[in-house]
């Protein structure tokens, strides 16, 4: 059942985080007639242009959430981010009167890397790159020296997109890691996970939907493997379908099959998996749409937004692929507020293409502004089409 957005019988999803994710999102669901409060911790952020109504809070602040979701009184609660106050979210689930997206439990554990990774290879026994967890230097030091080695990722516990994230190749650059790690933590747990370097032939994103079957069980539903190339810990191209063995295949819904059905509630999660041969590493898991996941506007009827909101709101969900196709990034390139963007028309007129733009205020060298995507026969025509309309793209101060 699904009310009348703007009336008193509304079905209300509001949205914690509203990036260019949280966009697509939005327009999905209103297409089903969902009123969506979009949320964010700056205004006019992309989600916000489209939503019935946008609120800036400080998503970190327990008592801010709280007020505000007893204010709006949403039946979906839908984190797109993972720097929000979960424990306000765990409070919220256990009153019961709204569904925290996928559930409460998943926004925490996926929230800090040390949450998913112990459960997944120290509970459910999945392989993980080997692992240590250091709350010092000296710590960090010997974990490598007595095991981990070299090559290594540090990362700090709770951080995303790269950031604080660096390789490190030799013992003389272990300092300045962890250094940068203990730095730019999106909290500091004053922990950073330390991981042996797979040496994996190529990484893909499972994108695994929980959505309920025919007979209204809860069932899981695998979309094709999403091949990507990330830069700095940031994703910059992405394709699909990334061509596997089927063994390889298997074992990779093997495991996403296992970690959702652990995490359980009803979404799409973005399964992070490194391949080599016909071996298999999870590595971490977005308990909702997934930034490589954006080629599924153009490769899918229905798109990894659109998973999200049948999923969530009970209804079938079909992960077949339509077409064969990839996407490559738009960055911003320069630090500015109200940009412009020039060569749409040129990146346009490359066959079977597609951009968005995402309007957020403020552009800076590295942020993501867009997405173009491009379909073909082939993977790699795709992607060098998909490249070609990115690098059309120039985004420029406004005079
Ligand atoms: N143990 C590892 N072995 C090999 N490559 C790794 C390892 N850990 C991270 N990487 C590389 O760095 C990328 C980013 O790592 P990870 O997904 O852990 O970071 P993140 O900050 O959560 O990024 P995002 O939020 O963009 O997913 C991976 O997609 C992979 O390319
Ligand atoms: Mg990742």
């Amino acid at each position: 059942m699904i009310g009348t957005a703007l009336t008193n019988s509304a079905t209300k999803a509001l949205l914690l985080g509203s990036g260019e994710l949280g966009k697509e999102l939005t327009i999905a669901l209103q297409r089903y007639g969902v009123e969506v409060i979009a949320v964010d911790r700056y205004a006019d952020a992309p989600a916000q242009h489209v939503a019935h109504r946008s609120h800036v809070i400080d998503m970190t602040d327990s008592e801010a959430v709280k007020k505000l979701i007893a204010l709006e009184q949403p039946d979906f609660i839908i984190p797109e981010i993972e720097a929000i106050a979960t424990a306000a979210l765990a409070e919220i689930e256990a009153e019961g009167l709204c569904t925290v997206v996928p559930n409460a439990r998943a926004i925490q554990l996926t929230m800090n890397r040390e949450g998913i990774r112990t459960l997944v290879a120290e509970q459910l026994k999945l392989p993980t790159s080997r692992y240590a967890f250091a709350q010092s230097f000296d710590e960090l030091k010997a974990a490598v020296d007595s095991g981990i080695g070299y090559p290594c990722f540090i990362k700090p516990t709770m951080s995303s997109s790269g950031k604080g994230q660096s390789m490190v190749k030799t013992p003389d650059q272990l300092q300045a890691a962890w250094d940068y790690a203990k730095a730019s933590g999106r909290v500091d747990t004053g922990k950073v996970i330390v991981e042996a370097k797979i040496d994996f032939d190529y990484e893909i994103t499972l994108l695994t939907v929980r959505a309920l079957n025919a007979n209204g069980e809860a069932d899981i539903y695998f979309c094709a493997p999403i091949g990507h190339v990330q830069e700095h810990g940031d994703y910059r191209e992405s394709w699909q379908p990334q061509a596997m063995t089927a063994d390889a295949l298997g074992l990779a819904q093997d495991i996403a099959r296992t970690v959702v059905n652990e995490i359980g509630g009803l979404g799409l999660f973005g399964v992070e998996l490194f391949v080599q041969g016909n071996q298999v590493w999870f590595s971490e898991v977005s308990p909702r749409p997934h930034d490589t996941g954006m080629v599924t506007m153009i490769t899918q009827t229905q798109n990894e937004f659109e998973l999200h909101a049948r999923a969530i709101l009970g209804l079938p969900v079909d992960t077949q692929l339509a077409k064969t196709g990839a996407s490559a990034v738009i960055l911003g390139g320069i630090d500015a507020t109200g940009v412009v963007y020039e060569g749409l028309a040129q990146a346009l007129s490359i066959p079977d293409s597609e951009v968005r733009l995402f309007g957020k205020p403020e552009a800076f060298v590295n942020r993501r502004m867009g997405v173009a995507l491009a379909s073909s026969t082939n993977v790699e025509q795709a992607r060098t089409n998909a490249v070609k309309a990115a690098n059309c793209i120039v985004v420029k101060a406004s005079e």
